[in-house]
């Protein structure tokens, strides 16, 4: 059993809250797809006091009025048609919130209609979108942030901490990745399981967020190679959706993976291993793991994987040529996750800063993501090709 050490040096101490919010100074705001994450942006929102939030869009009929009312918002132009709104409101900022597949399609709208863009995880759904993206966000020069929330949380970063203070020397092999028992998602209907809606499963809904706590973690390095397979074997089972009190027929509306695992090459030889799962016959398919020449990070995985730390962390490091462990205790972030998303995006557009979670880096992770499905589809291991934007 190696000794239990613990690093005084580590610096535990939350961050002091950010800059006074100037409210002389307000931005309008909109939300494309009023469904279920579009609640927490506008709760969000509205603790903003620089933020009006002006209008909304869905494409059900009188969905974003019905929406506007359950959040008792009044005085929200209500459209069907996005590009309707976009025309006629002269908005600052959009919240996308619709499902995976209209990210692209939604931003690309907004930022050519001179709108600054919170978009929802995952970036896209394939890396070809991403890119189209990116370029328009070049040509328009709006400001594009992908909403990862988790990275606010102040034990994701110091994940990235640890690695920068060099604690763990050169790091050389990641194990990542997170599941559930049962946990396929279908709050509000079936957006999420469906090929044309969500079009990616588990690997768009948690899987890009394993593979930004440890990507984030060490600088996002360009991934180079691909070998990847990916199963539906429980969303496709009628069963699965009887036992969870779900109806049956949810079995054919299935069109997504449930699971997915990946062996990954990434420039500066880490290799990334990696799985995920909507749902399984296990309780985690493994914590994460951080290795490094002089030390390794584990960061126990959660039951129910949505981008947070399990437990205490641990260093595993020589100390005076002696095994030792460092154990890392769990910190609080005083405030809510959600709300520091929208607030640094609202901070950043306000004062011209950079995107709190630029598409620059993500643009890595939805690489991987693409190159996944390409190679579980191909049967082999694929090169991620990324061109220059
Ligand atoms: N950050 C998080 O913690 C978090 C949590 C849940 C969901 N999400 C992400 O949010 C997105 C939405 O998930 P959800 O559960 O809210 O889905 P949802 O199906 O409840 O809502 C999406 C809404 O978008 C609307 N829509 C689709 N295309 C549109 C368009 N072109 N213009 C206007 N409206 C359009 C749909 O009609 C629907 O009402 C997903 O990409 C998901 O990955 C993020």
């Amino acid at each position: 059993m190696a000794d239990m050490v613990v690093d005084k040096d580590l610096d535990f101490n939350i961050e002091a809250e950010g800059p006074a919010v100037d409210a002389s100074k307000k931005v309008r705001v909109g939300i494309i797809g009023c469904g279920w994450i579009a609640e927490s942006h506008v709760k969000q929102y509205l603790k903003c006091p620089d933020v009006e939030l002006v209008a909304g869009s869905d494409i059900i009929p009188g969905k974003a009025a019905k929406f506007f009312e359950k959040m008792e918002v009044e005085g929200v132009h209500c459209y069907e048609d996005t590009d309707e709104m976009l025309a006629k409101e002269k908005l600052d900022i959009v919240s996308v919130c619709t499902y995976n597949s209209q990210h692209a399609p939604c931003a690309i709208a907004a930022m050519k209609a001179g709108v600054d863009v919170m978009l929802e995880k995952p970036f896209t759904v394939t890396l070809e979108e991403a890119i189209e993206v990116m370029k328009v966000e070049k040509e328009t020069g709006r400001l594009l942030s992908i909403g990862f929330q988790p990275r606010m949380d102040e034990n994701m970063k110091m994940i990235k901490k640890i690695v920068e203070s060099g604690e763990l020397g050169d790091i050389y092999y990641i194990q990542t990745g997170g599941g559930r028992r049962r946990g396929i998602p279908t709050p509000y209907g079936t957006s999420f399981i469906e090929k044309d809606k969500g079009a990616i499963g588990a690997l768009g809904d948690i899987g890009c967020y394993s593979l930004d706590m440890v990507l984030n973690a060490i600088g996002y390095p360009k991934p180079l190679t691909v070998s990847a397979m990916k199963s539906d074997f429980f969303g496709k089972n009628p069963k699965y959706w009887e036992a969870e009190n779900k109806p049956a027929e949810y079995a054919n509306i299935f069109g997504v993976d449930d699971f997915a695992a990946a062996f990954i090459r990434l420039e500066g030889g880490v290799t990334l291993d990696f799985r995920i799962a909507w749902a399984m016959n296990l309780d985690t398919p493994g914590d994460t793991i951080i290795m490094g020449t002089k030390g390794s990070l584990r960061i126990p995985s959660t039951e129910c994987w949505n981008g947070t730390v399990g437990g205490a962390m641990k260093i595993y490091h020589d100390v005076a040529g002696k095994g030792c462990e460092t154990e890392i205790p769990i910190l609080k972030t005083k405030e809510n996750l959600f709300y520091l998303k929208i607030r640094s995006f609202v901070d950043a557009c306000k004062n011209g800063g950079a995107a709190p979670v630029p598409s620059s880096q993500i643009l890595y992770n939805q690489a991987i993501l693409d190159g996944i499905v390409k190679s579980s589809e191909a049967g082999k291991e694929i090169e991620i090709e990324i061109p220059e934007i």
